[in-house]
């Protein structure tokens, strides 16, 4: 990790499921923008992933795959601190320190924790019913991964960024009771700036989600990608007929993925008449493919048992604990626990 006086940032990544298109263009570019910026941390949470994922396979399985995905597509482990939350145990001890220094009532606030209580009353069933300690300790878990890294700022998403604030909070609690022994750095929040957390149409042209079950997952071999490419959604406009391309979404994902010229020529042959669909399927394949195709084959590799992908982890998180170790002595001291 470079020693600069440069601010560090740190995202968190779930390990909940096989990566796709949108993942690439909505997180993991603007993701990896950010080591021009900030000296960068990524860690796969693979403790917050057991809220929900139950099968040890699957687990093991997404954890290397969320690594290996962000390695694959550029992350450089020499600039970036890559780690598995579970390989850094100073976490799991400052988590009950910080419960004890969250409100309940905070957490009862969190959106994750209420839209589960909300859905249990529609249904008429017990309020509780499902939530486990885990969902409901989920925010300090994840103010512990930022306190304990001395983060400066946090980018995330919308959906995450009640989480950031709930840390600031969880920080400004301790800060308070023992702030002059020992001050948590509070941590910012980052959204993406409008250009980056951009969004991709899938299958059927509604936003590409795992939810929705209308991927492009990023590693399939070439033969179904192109088949999933010509299952793209389209409206039956014959061939001849003039096109408006900016409402198709085979439009939209070539225009994400092709150069600035190609689609600017595609664009005029659509809007005049005389390309179908189907033509500008094969374009977009093509350019898909010419472009995953290094992905894949890197992604591959990194996944085969026993690759240096597991090293690569392994000297991450040896780099995390050091950073973390020192926070949690100075904590335990204030706390009179040393
Ligand atoms: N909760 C985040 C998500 O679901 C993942 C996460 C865990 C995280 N700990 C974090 C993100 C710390 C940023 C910082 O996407």
């Amino acid at each position: 990790m470079a020693t600069t006086k440069q601010k560090v940032s740190l995202t968190g990544i779930k390990p909940t499921g096989e990566p796709h298109l949108g993942n690439l263009i909505g997180a993991i570019q603007p993701g990896l923008a950010l080591a021009d910026e900030y000296q960068t941390m990524y860690f796969i949470a693979d403790y917050h992933a057991l809220t929900t994922v139950r099968d040890p396979k699957l687990m093991k399985r997404y954890t290397r795959s969320v690594a290996a995905t962000w390695v694959a597509a550029g992350l450089d482990t020499e600039r970036t601190v890559l780690y598995r939350q579970s390989d850094v145990p100073e976490v799991f001890e400052l988590t009950w320190i910080m419960a004890c220094m969250t409100p309940k009532g905070l957490m009862n606030r969190a959106h994750a924790y209420k839209a589960a209580v909300d859905r249990n009353r529609e249904a008429g069933s017990d309020l509780d019913a499902g939530v486990n300690m885990g969902l409901y300790n989920y925010p300090v878990l994840m103010a512990v991964d930022i306190l304990i890294a001395d983060a400066d700022v946090v980018p995330v998403g919308n959906d995450q960024a009640q989480h950031v604030e709930i840390a600031a909070d969880i920080a400004g609690a301790f800060n308070h009771v023992y702030g002059d022994r020992f001050r948590f750095k509070i941590p910012q929040l980052v959204t993406p700036s409008a250009d980056a957390g951009r969004t991709l149409p899938g299958l059927d042209g509604r936003k590409m989600s795992k939810s929705y079950d209308n991927t492009i997952p990023l590693f399939v071999p070439e033969k179904q990608l192109r088949k999933l490419v010509r299952r793209i959604a389209t409206d039956s406009t014959p061939v001849d007929a003039p096109k408006d391309p900016d409402s198709a979404a085979v439009f939209q994902l070539f225009e994400q993925f092709a150069p600035s010229d190609a689609v600017a020529e595609t664009r005029k042959r659509l809007e005049a008449g005389g390309m179908g669909w189907g033509e500008l399927k094969d374009q977009l394949f093509e350019v898909l493919n010419e472009q995953l195709t290094p992905l894949r084959e890197r992604y591959e590799q990194l996944m085969a048992p026993d690759s240096e992908l597991d090293a690569m982890l392994a000297a991450g998180g040896a780099q995390a604990r050091k950073r973390a170790e020192p926070i949690l002595a100075g904590v335990r001291k204030a706390i009179g626990i040393d």
